[in-house]
């Protein structure tokens, strides 16, 4: 397949454009982070442009479009509403209208933060009730693409994994702060479920090739507290579990509100599937193996310029 994936300089794109890559022709939009690959080729373009959309899908004539780009960080969007607007909520609508007429077909990634988390476990039919900024217009980006091309696939996801940078999952957090000897908070009263974005990337290709269509849960099977998962890593890792404080978020002085339970229903996703989601343990074992086989060097050597 030829798979047109956007964002691929962040956290989910990065990952998803390098298994992807394994199997098929990858072209990966990045806008201010330059990337360099062999794996897949490397395209630039500003989504806020005029004209961004329709050029980079003439130029790579896509079967599949994973679109990952987005103002993704939750703070970001509080202080700059706006662009988030654009970004999460119109964007989505206006890719999703030129991919459907091209006849290539769209999975959409939108976040399990569309929930207010008052009660958890969550099935794609429940009501979302958007807290902040960032999931009030990823909710809004749902929308769009569904209402434009009903044929797309909308995935609410969660997930960790390596970044380009090194900075940009809950993973790479503990990880970091840990083995530098610090001393970090881990939330005891927020939970989520959340998969490693390399295998995210696996079942996304999945659910393509199944031709699914519609609104989607892709969350792991099992849940925890943030807190729960920074001391699974550590133990991973063989780091210092009594370096990560157990802490409510309303002390983490962060400046959106968060929702408490994220906890997701995956039925839907693993009736078609025919298998349940992965669970968080080999998720972990996978992080750390792709530690062990220098992984975050091989992206790190791809942030080309830094
Ligand atoms: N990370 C999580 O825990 C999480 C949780 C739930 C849902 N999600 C969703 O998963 C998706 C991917 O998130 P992520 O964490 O991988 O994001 P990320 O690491 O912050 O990466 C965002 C990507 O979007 C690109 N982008 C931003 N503005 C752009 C623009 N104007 N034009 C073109 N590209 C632009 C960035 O490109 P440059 O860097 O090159 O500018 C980057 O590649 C998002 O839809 C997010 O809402 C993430």
């Amino acid at each position: 397949m030829r798979i047109l994936v956007t964002g691929a300089s962040g956290l989910l794109g990065l990952n998803l454009a390098l298994e992807a890559s394994e199997e098929h022709t990858v072209f990966g939009l990045v806008n201010h982070q330059p990337v360099r690959s062999e794996a897949f080729t490397v395209l630039q373009g500003d989504l806020l442009a005029p004209g961004t959309v329709e050029r980079i899908l003439d130029q790579t004539q896509p079967e599949w479009v994973i679109h990952c780009a987005a103002m993704a960080v939750v703070d970001a969007c509080e202080s700059n509403p706006l662009q988030a607007q654009q970004l999460n909520s119109e964007i989505p609508g206006e890719l999703a209208a030129y991919v459907g007429r091209g006849g290539a077909r769209l999975l959409h990634v939108s976040t399990d933060a569309v929930f207010d988390g008052q009660r958890g476990g969550y099935t794609e039919q429940d009501i979302p009730n958007p807290l902040s900024t960032y999931a009030r217009t990823k909710l809004a980006g749902e929308v769009s693409v569904l209402e434009a091309n009903p044929a797309a696939i909308v995935a609410r996801v969660n997930l960790y994994g390596w970044s380009l940078l090194g900075k940009r999952s809950l993973g790479e957090f503990f990880y970091h702060n840990l083995s530098a000897g610090k001393q970090v908070q881990g939330f005891t009263d927020v939970f989520f479920c959340p998969l490693l974005a390399n295998d995210l990337a696996k079942i996304f290709l999945r659910m393509l090739q199944l031709s699914l269509s519609g609104l989607y849960h892709v969350v792991s099977s099992e849940c925890l507290s943030k807190y729960e998962f920074g001391l699974r890593v550590a133990r991973k890792f063989g780091l210092d579990e009594g370096l990560i404080t157990p802490a409510s978020v309303a002390q983490g002085g962060l400046k959106a509100a968060r929702s408490p339970n994220l906890t997701l229903n995956t039925q839907k996703l693993s009736q078609a599937l025919g298998e349940k989601l992965p669970a968080i343990e080999p998720g972990i074992d996978r992080f750390y193996q792709l530690y062990v086989h220098q992984y975050p060097q091989r992206l790190s050597q791809m942030a080309a310029g830094e």
